[in-house]
Formats: C-alpha cells, structure tokens, sequence
C-alpha cells in the first residue's frame, strides 16, 4: 500500500491525488483521501484505482491539509468499506496506514470491546484504539504514541484529528515512510517519488519513531517522546523518468531500456583503465565468505538463480538462493561464515527484509543489490550494489531483472580476478556485446507480437521449458506470462516433464523451448520432440551457432555465460503482446503490487 500526506497553505487535493497515482505500484484496488477544513473532515473513498478517485473527489472542496491511501488489499477484500483513511467511532480521528498488524485480535479484545467496527481490516483498530485512550488521556499525541506502542507488526502510519487542523502525526516500524520538507509546506509519503514534483528534501524515519508534522516544523522523536535531530536528503530521482512519454505503457519502455541500463551498469562499473570498479569492502567480504546466501522475490530470486551460476563458475564459491519468504520461518543450516546476498528491484519487499533482520541478529555480513539505493534493505545492510537501472514503475520487472544480472555477473568476475584465478571472460566487454543484442530483438517486436498472436490468443495455459541456464530464464518467461496475461504458465526443466508434468500436454497446448547453451541442445530438443508427439504446439528460441532450421527464432550471438540476458527479452516481449492481445493492464495486473511491503 502506498501512502501519502500533506499540510501547507495550498489546497491538498492535487499533491495528494497525483502522489497516490505516483504510488499506484504498492497498490492500487482501492484508495482514499481525507482532508480537513473548517468544516469538519471531508472523506473520499472508491474501490478501484486512483483515476476512479479522482472523479468522486469533489473539485469544490478546499482543504490545506490531507491524507491519502493507495490499496493492496491484506485484511478484507478490496471495497469501499476496506479502503482507508479508516475513522474511529465518533469521526473526529481518521488515519491512513501500510503494513500487517499482527496482534489484530489482542488489541482488539483487550481494549475494543464497546467499539463496533465497520471495516474487515487490521487498520480500523488503530484510530479506534487512539478515540479510546484519548477519552483516558485527554491529549492526542500521549494517545497516539500508547497506540503505537501496543501495536505488533508492520506500519506506516499518518492520522488527522478533526479538531486539530495544524498537525499530522506519524508513526512507522518496518514499512517505508518519509517525510518530504518544503518551504511553509511539508508532506508525508512511502516513497520520494510521490511527491517529488513538490519536493526533493526527506527526512529518512527509522523504525519506532513518531513524527509531528506541522505547517511550517517538523519534530522527530522516539516513542517514549525523547526528540532527534534528523539531517534531511536529497531525493536524487529524474522527474522525468517516472512519466511514460510516447510509450503506451511502461513495461514496453522498460523493456527497450534494457541495452542503455547495461551501458551505463558498465559506466558505472568501471574504472579508467577499463577494468572493473567495485568497493574494496564488497570484495573483502567475497574473498571471506565460504558461501553466498542469496536471497530474493518474484523475478529478483529468478535473477538470483542465474547469479548463483556465476558466482559458482566464475568464482568457485558456493551459492544456495532461497525464497525470501520461505527462508525467513525455515532456515538451512548456515556454513561457518555465510555472506547473505539480497537482491531487491525495490529494496523494500518485507519477505527480504525480514530476513535481513534475523541474519543481522545472527551477525552475519549482508549485501544488497538495488535499484534503489536509499531503500531499507540497501540502509540495513553493510554494503550496497546499485543496479544503475532507473526507476522501474511497470509491476512486472523487465529491466531490473537483467540489470541484477549484469551486476551479478561483474560480482562474480571481480571476486574471481581478486582470489587469482584464471579467466577468459572480460564482463564488461561481453555486457557491451549483449546490450547491442538486446537493441536488435526490441528493434523487431512486430516478430514477437506474432509470435505472441500465434500462440497465446486462444489458450487458458502455457509451458515454457529449458535446461541448465535457460531453465532459469523459461522460470522468469513463466512468471511474466502469468502476471501480466493471466495465461496458466509453467516454466519447467525440460527432462523433468516426463516425470508427471507431461500429462498436461493436449493437443495445442503452446511449449516454448529455449536452446542457448551447448552442452544441453540436443537434449532439450529431444523434449520438445516428446511433447510434440504428444500434441503440443511447439517453438524453439536457439540463439546463433545452435540453431536448427525449424527453429521459430535465432538469437544472436552472446558470450554463452550470459545468454540470459538476451534470451528474455523475446521471452518478456511476448508476455507483452500476449497481455495486450488479451486487453489485459499491462502496467497494473490484477491482484498484484509492484513492491510488497507486508509478509
Ligand atoms: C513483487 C513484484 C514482483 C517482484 C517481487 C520482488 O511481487 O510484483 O515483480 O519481482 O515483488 O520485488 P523486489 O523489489 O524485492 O525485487
């Protein structure tokens, strides 16, 4: 979910709306705004999008100060009843809020028993719980922070007093919140980027902290309401670079941003004498590791599985890559000195970060790789990789995904260069070669869109198949389809079909197969062969010097080690037609967030 506030001597309406669009990527089945004036609270709350907002929210209303709210539903379905700002009993609180709490019941039982609440979610008990301590304590901040001391979990939190039309308060643990100054204005917001039209000064929140936002100050201060000095920064994002342009959607321009991204990965990554730049700390904790712990979600843990590669050829070090959420509550046995590497387009997903939090415990070294490097997982760790990839608004992640690679790669390289070992693989030359591979397949999307027509307009599913590398490509060429197109996709090693997975295979059913590696050519044909016989309509994406004549698409030539990186591309492209033949929401599939921040 996304938040965002604001309290200033202009009216609140705009910088709220056009930040929740802005958020829109934490979220977006339902959203809200509430703002204050002199008559009292006004409340606006739809279950769909932001644009849906905009048409109740009413022009007329005038109002220095509000909050709003942007919705990826947790407790209750999305509905207007769901949406936030949630108000206590009597009207007169109304808040806005991101995260799970967990002690939902207790909370509830203990000191809502009298209260009868309208909503299904965990956010209602919250302003419910301060309407209720402040008839003890008669003063809304002591009511506020006991609230926030007797809550468990995850929260970012902004709460208006109807009374009170000169403050903000708020609270976080675990969820992102900053808080962004101007000049007689300030605001509050999940992420710089939504109200960065207005501002580029933030203040960075820890967790248990409150913040008492007023027109013209703002007061930092730990729960028990001991004041903090906080030094803001500078939100260092291109306006621009958040806005489509002529692109019909953002995932397209995402996709044909992928070459520049490699450029500049190797602008940034090299030093004058062209070899490779990387802090000398990362690289220490490299050589001292005796295994590499990477971490991940979603299309980063498929990047995470072509890393693993890497790191183990290149550089001759044990990699184990676990699903965030599935490691955090079933922890392998750890080797004597782990080095945890987290891979994070967002550097917010709390599945990660609550990893993070245990190994830190532990004492163990942790590296995140980001796109973003002010981010809780890259604040959190001890040494930050960036990914130089400009910020990615589509929620199926495309340029991400290969910038994590390539990254992953230049990793792989600079360990093995510094323990001495032999190579014959210059990362960087290799990046400049694949970046202009990648510039060729966008340049010919009217093939993929064929492609695309050809095989997905009709069918309810999918299969996409590989071995060794490509089998962690066809996983992510999985993923994509799935999110953005609703097609039932599986990407699957393609020995092991034969095992079970083989009786899905009707007569049609679409298998793409891709074939980028050597060592494993003829035997994946061999698969598609099997699932030929069986009825499936079938294509191969080989790439140059493997190719056979019945091949639907050759690749180009790209060093074998990083022949991922071109091969979804075809691989994303044709998720991208598949969903707009389909009139799917390319940018903003159902059901789905582009960071998620609760567990
Ligand atoms: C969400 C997004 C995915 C993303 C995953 C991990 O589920 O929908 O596209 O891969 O989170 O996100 P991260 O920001 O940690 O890479």
């Amino acid at each position: 979910c996304g938040i965002v506030g604001y309290i200033g001597n202009k009216d609140s309406k705009d910088v709220l709306l056009n930040g929740l669009e802005k958020l829109e990527y934490r979220g977006y089945d339902s959203a809200g705004i509430a703002t204050l004036n002199d008559d009292g609270i006004q409340l606006f709350k739809v279950k769909g999008r932001i644009a849906t907002l905009r048409e109740k929210v009413d022009e007329d209303v005038e109002a220095t100060m509000g909050i709003g709210h942007t919705r990826w539903a947790t407790h209750g379905e999305p509905s207007e009843e769901n949406a936030h700002p949630h108000q206590s009993a009597s009207g007169r609180f109304t808040l806005v809020h991101n995260g799970v709490i967990e002690n939902y019941y207790e909370v509830r039982d203990e000191y809502l028993a009298g209260v009868s609440l309208v909503s299904e979610t965990d956010t209602e008990i919250i302003v419910q719980l301060i309407e209720v301590l402040n008839k003890e304590y008669n003063d809304v901040l002591e009511s506020f922070r006991k609230a926030i001391s007797l809550l468990k979990g995850s929260y970012a939190v902004a709460l208006i007093d109807a009374n009170d039309p000169d403050t903000i308060y708020v609270a976080k643990n675990k969820s992102p919140l900053l808080v962004g100054l101007g000049d007689k204005f300030n605001v509050v917001a999940s992420d710089a980027m939504a109200t960065l039209k207005v501002t580029d000064q933030y203040l960075e929140l820890h967790d248990k902290e409150i913040v008492i936002v007023r027109r013209d100050k703002v007061e930092v201060q730990q729960l028990d309401g001991t004041a903090l000095e906080r030094e803001p920064f500078t939100a260092e994002i291109d306006a621009t670079d958040i806005e489509k342009g002529t692109y019909p959607h953002f995932m397209l321009k995402e996709i044909d941003e992928q070459p520049f991204v490699m450029r500049k990965i190797i602008q940034e990554y090299q030093d004058e004498n062209d070899n490779i730049k990387l802090d000398s700390d990362i690289r220490q904790a490299m050589l001292d590791t005796d295994r590499v712990y990477i971490i991940a979600a979603g299309t980063s843990y498929h990047a995470g599985l072509v890393g693993k590669q890497f790191i183990e050829k290149i550089a001759n070090v044990p990699v184990e890559v676990h699903i965030a959420s599935e490691f955090s509550y079933n922890m392998p046995l750890l080797s004597e000195k782990p080095l945890f590497v987290f891979i994070s387009q967002s550097g917010e997903t709390a599945d990660s970060r609550s990893v993070l939090v245990r190994i830190k415990e532990l004492g163990h070294p942790a590296l995140t790789i980001t796109n973003v490097p002010g981010s809780t997982l890259s604040r959190e760790a001890n040494y930050t990789l960036h990914l130089h990839a400009g910020p990615e608004i589509a929620v199926a992640s495309t340029k991400a995904y290969t910038a994590q690679i390539a990254v992953l790669a230049i990793l792989a390289v600079d360990t093995a260069k510094a323990k001495g070992l032999d190579l014959d693989f210059d990362p960087l030359k290799e990046l400049g070669i694949a970046a202009s591979v990648m510039e060729s397949l966008t340049d010919q999307k009217e093939v993929f869109e064929e492609i695309a027509k050809e095989y997905f307009t009709e069918t309810r599913n999918a299969f996409y198949i590989g071995r060794g590398m490509d089998y962690f490509v066809v996983q992510e060429a999985s993923l994509k389809l799935k999110e953005i197109s609703y097609i039932q996709a599986e990407g699957f090693a393609g020995g092991e079909l034969k095992h079970g997975t083989i009786a899905l295979i009707e007569s049609g059913t679409p298998v793409i197969a891709l074939s980028t590696q050597e060592s494993v050519n003829y035997s994946i044909r061999g698969n598609v062969q099997e699932v030929a016989a069986r009825g499936a309509k079938t294509c191969i994406i080989s790439i140059e010097g493997l190719e056979q004549e019945s091949d639907t698409f050759v690749l180009p030539h790209v060093h074998e080690l990083l022949t991922s990186l071109v091969s979804v591309v075809p691989m994303q492209l044709l998720a991208y037609y598949a969903a707009l033949h389909r009139d799917c929401d390319v940018d903003k599939p159902r059901n789905l967030a582009k960071s998620v921040t609760v567990e």
